[in-house]
């Protein structure tokens, strides 16, 4: 199982550019599901989830090839409306065929996800919002049974605001017969790409950014052509990783857009951020301040980037607390960073963490995909080596990060 090995002290300098977006990406490749043609989506960045997904749509019938950072995949024949337990239980996201499939084929036999190291993550409200929309749904053996004729517009409200809940329906609802409203929905940039992508296929969405998101559904759609945005979190993962070494960055490809939140966060940290069209320019201080934090859904400040920003604070001046609010279980990190010497305390739903002067390298574990991010951006910093074991997590969300660290003059090396 590879390892990566890091040596910190070094102060990144440099330019990197960003991939496309996995979360993106992801249910853009589903959206093929819905066309009997062959799809052409490009900026796919080379990810573990990204293969992942390839097979699950194989599984389907679905002709897939990648191929540097373009791929194409002909759905002229559905052949099996099914995502098994194997493919579903390594990745979340393979719920995202569940209204695609139904919509296309009026079928879909789709592994129920299990808990994860995040938290326990149901998709209750996808299945509700299909249900509103006439699917007739039931739970054997593990696996949800989907079948409806045509699916039909509904006002669906959501109870919480879910990413893949509202890509899902917005999927199914595009081809269904009346309107659908998404109340409540997800606004994220990810939601807004799938809605390009529908919208290119010939779909009639109306809002997606919104928290009301109008659907007409027509009765068929065309192939997809269509380039994935940048990955914020990848973005702001390298904003972190030069804030904390307390280096002098240009990242390249990105979406400043996209990044407020993070960006006024992290400049509050004492790092100088500017940004020019699709550029940004880091520079870390000489001693990060520390700052409180809450997660947020979109606008507000990303989940996805928690576990990076705690790795700031665990050596920043002062205490700082960092509040949960998406995910009940994503502290996961904190017994590893404490192996590096960090000071967090966790209460509810909250980590107070006092920064140090420095941490120091340990071998650690990686539990997750951003859990495992943060252990490489506090290991950039720390003194001594990092061995940081099970990457195979940070594989499935990141493209190359040795190799973009190493060209940044990070000490750092995959063991294999
Ligand atoms: N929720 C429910 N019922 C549902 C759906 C969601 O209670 O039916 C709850 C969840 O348990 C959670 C909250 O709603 O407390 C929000 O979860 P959401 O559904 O928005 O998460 P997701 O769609 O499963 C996506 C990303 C995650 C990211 C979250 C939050 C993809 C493929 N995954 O997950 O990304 O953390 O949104 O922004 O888009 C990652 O990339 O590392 C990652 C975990």
């Amino acid at each position: 199982m590879d390892k990566i090995a890091v040596k910190g002290g070094k102060k990144l300098k440099g330019s990197v550019s960003i991939s496309g977006a996995k979360n993106s990406a992801l249910p853009v490749m589903t959206a093929s599901i819905l066309s009997a043609g062959e799809s052409r989506i490009s900026n796919l960045p080379a990810l573990r989830d990204i293969s992942t997904m390839g097979r699950l749509l194989e599984n389907l019938g679905i002709g897939f090839s990648f191929k540097k950072g373009k791929a194409s995949l002909n759905a002229e024949k559905i052949i099996k409306a099914e995502a098994p337990y194997d493919l579903v239980k390594t990745m979340r996201a393979s719920v995202l065929v569940l209204g695609p499939l139904l919509a296309r084929t009026g079928k879909a036999k789709v592994s129920l996800p299990g808990g994860c190291a995040i938290g326990a993550r149901p998709i209750n409200l996808h299945v509700k919002g299909l249900e509103k929309m006439g699917a007739k749904i039931s739970l054997s053996d593990g696996y949800i049974n989907a079948k409806a004729r045509r699916l039909k517009g509904a006002v669906i409200y959501f109870d919480i605001p879910t990413v893949t809940g509202t890509e899902n329906l917005m999927m199914a609802a595009s081809l269904a017969e009346g309107e659908t409203l998404l109340e409540n929905a997800a606004c994220e940039p990810e939601v807004v790409d799938l809605a390009d992508a529908l919208i290119s296929m010939g779909a009639s969405i109306e809002g997606a950014g919104t928290s009301i998101i109008k659907i007409k559904g027509v009765r068929s759609l065309s192939p997809l052509d269509y380039k994935i945005i940048p990955d914020r979190i990848e973005t702001g993962t390298f904003i972190a990783a030069a804030g904390i070494t307390g280096g002098d960055i240009e990242i390249k490809s990105c979406n400043p857009d996209h990044m407020v939140s993070v960006i006024v966060k992290l400049r509050e940290t004492g790092m100088e951020i500017s940004h020019e069209k699709n550029i940004l320019r880091v520079k870390g201080p000489e001693k990060l301040r520390a700052v409180d934090v809450r997660t947020m859904p979109y606008p507000g400040f990303p989940t996805d980037m928690q576990a990076q920003f705690m790795a700031l604070m665990a050596v920043a001046d002062g205490t700082s607390m960092i509040t949960e609010n998406i995910f009940e279980n994503r502290f996961m990190h904190v017994a590893e960073m404490r192996r590096m010497g960090a000071k967090i305390k966790i209460e509810n739903a909250t980590a107070t963490v006092e920064g140090v002067e420095k941490l120091k390298g340990a071998p650690v574990m990686a539990t997750d995909l951003r859990a495992s991010a943060s252990l490489l951006v506090a290991a950039l910093a720390a003194e001594g080596e990092t061995i940081i074991d099970r990457v195979y997590h940070i594989d499935r969300g990141y493209e190359k990060i040795e190799e973009k660290l190493m060209r940044l003059g990070a000490d750092v090396r995959r063991v294999t």
